[in-house]
């Protein structure tokens, strides 16, 4: 642990060096996509690279740990977003809440089994003690942190940790998000963050509420307390997205707690209304260890309408273009089985329903360069990334290669 302490402050420090070989690197692989792009122009829905990527051994440079949430209704939706996010080289686990059905929760412990590669790799598990979640409530806060710790028992090598919900959908393979991470720094936290309360001192900060579905066996609505609470003193709240991406480091604070902050912290959110937006960007932003980690990004595309309802807007058809132009890697939410996320799957992910995204690791029917049908042993550890990777570049190179970089942290 202390090692992984010194070794986390160290590559902070050499944060400012690190940029610039990011932006080295960055040319050396624009260039290497160039050839590629010059040459499918004209096809330029799938412009994939003539050769894949090697990578020496056989292994990815970066693995992700995904958790993906799902509810009463989300089976079809869940399915469909676990295939177009599956890679071999990372880590799933699925939490149906214990809101879903009997008939729900069997269907999804007889997904994983019905795909030979998930038993091949053993990298896809269901949380088989569901939790009780409410919306708003920090028994959501506590079913993701149930998640965090239950992908750090069960898997060693994983660098980031991705929270999605079966209405969460990639706009990039993940042979391009691994590509695309493959030379950050691992302890980056990336946490949309502001101080900047606003409303919310009224609305969030103030209110005392209870959530009964930290003791009560059925789904209730959360409770109002009558008395009001003043603003923290002892550490200065932030807000922001729940929708993060976090370091093995910081997953590693936040569940073994070497400090008090994320257990006390914890025990502060569990009277807030919405923890989700405010936990971990307060956390991080108290923590001296951690603050100088943090990226003010959540890389979601998420639309909402004017004024901002309480749920994000339906992406639709008419979003297509700003979601590509966003240069994202995942959209929220979608409406189970829109045609647009067939257009995604087409265009984007070079994926066929009821199979997987394509990537250098798999086997593709007929030599098509359409989908992935299945692991093909021997392509373990290749990356054939598109121009999903060059989008997502482009996107972290302007989020971490600008000079106001520090002046966005923790304000
Ligand atoms: C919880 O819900 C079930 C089914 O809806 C019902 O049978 C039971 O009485 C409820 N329990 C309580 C304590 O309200
Ligand atoms: C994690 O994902 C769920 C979606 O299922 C979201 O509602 C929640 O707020 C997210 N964030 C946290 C910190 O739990
Ligand atoms: C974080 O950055 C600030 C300002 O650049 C610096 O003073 C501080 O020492 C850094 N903290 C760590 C833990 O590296
Ligand atoms: C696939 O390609 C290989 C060589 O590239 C060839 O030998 C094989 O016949 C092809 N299979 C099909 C089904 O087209």
């Amino acid at each position: 642990m202390v090692s992984k302490m010194i070794s986390s402050k160290f590559q902070v420090t050499s944060f400012r060096g690190y940029l610039i070989s990011f932006f080295l690197t960055s040319l050396i692989f624009s260039l290497f996509y160039m050839s590629a792009f010059f040459k499918t122009f004209n096809n330029v829905t799938t412009l994939w690279s003539s050769k894949p990527l090697v990578i020496p051994e056989p292994s990815y440079p970066v693995r992700f740990a995904y958790l993906i949430s799902a509810s009463k209704g989300d089976v079809v939706k869940l399915k469909r977003t676990v295939l177009a996010l599956y890679h071999p080289g990372n880590y799933y686990l699925i939490h149906m809440d214990s809101e879903a059905s009997e008939e729900e929760h069997s269907e999804i412990a007889e997904f994983v089994p019905s795909y030979d590669v998930f038993e091949q790799m053993e990298n896809v598990w269901v949380v088989d003690k569901p939790n009780l979640v409410t919306y708003r409530g920090p028994t959501m806060l506590s079913a993701t942190l149930h998640a965090m710790s239950i992908l750090l028992r069960k898997a060693s090598e994983w660098d980031w940790f991705i929270n999605l919900s079966a209405s969460d959908y990639p706009l990039v393979t993940q042979d391009d998000l691994i590509l695309a991470f493959s030379d950050l720094p691992r302890d980056l936290n990336f946490v949309q963050h502001s101080s900047n309360l606003g409303w919310k001192v009224n609305k969030r900060a103030n209110p005392v509420m209870i959530d009964p579905g930290l003791y009560s066996l059925n789904k209730s609505e959360i409770m109002w307390a009558d008395k009001q609470r003043p603003v923290p003193t002892a550490f200065k709240l932030y807000t922001g997205s729940a929708w993060t991406v976090l370091s093995r480091s910081f997953a590693e604070y936040c569940i073994v707690g070497w400090e008090n902050l994320p257990r006390t912290l914890l025990m502060y959110y569990t009277n807030f209304v919405s923890s989700p937006e405010g936990y971990f960007q307060t956390v991080i932003c108290n923590s001296e260890e951690y603050r100088n980690t943090t990226v003010n990004h959540d890389l979601h595309y998420i639309a909402w309408d004017y004024p901002p309802k309480q749920h994000p807007r339906l992406l639709g058809f008419r979003d297509y273009r700003k979601m590509i132009l966003s240069h994202r890697p995942f959209a929220r939410k979608f409406k189970q089985d829109h045609g647009v996320l067939d257009r995604i799957d087409r265009d984007l992910l070079s994926r066929q329903n009821g199979e997987f995204t394509t990537g250098g690791w798999c086997y593709k029917r007929d030599n098509s360069t359409e989908s992935c049908s299945g692991l093909q042993r021997e392509k373990f550890g290749l990356l054939r990334p598109g121009t999903g990777a060059r989008r997502l570049r482009s996107l972290l190179r302007k989020t971490l290669y600008t000079d106001d970089f520090e002046t966005r942290q923790c304000k």
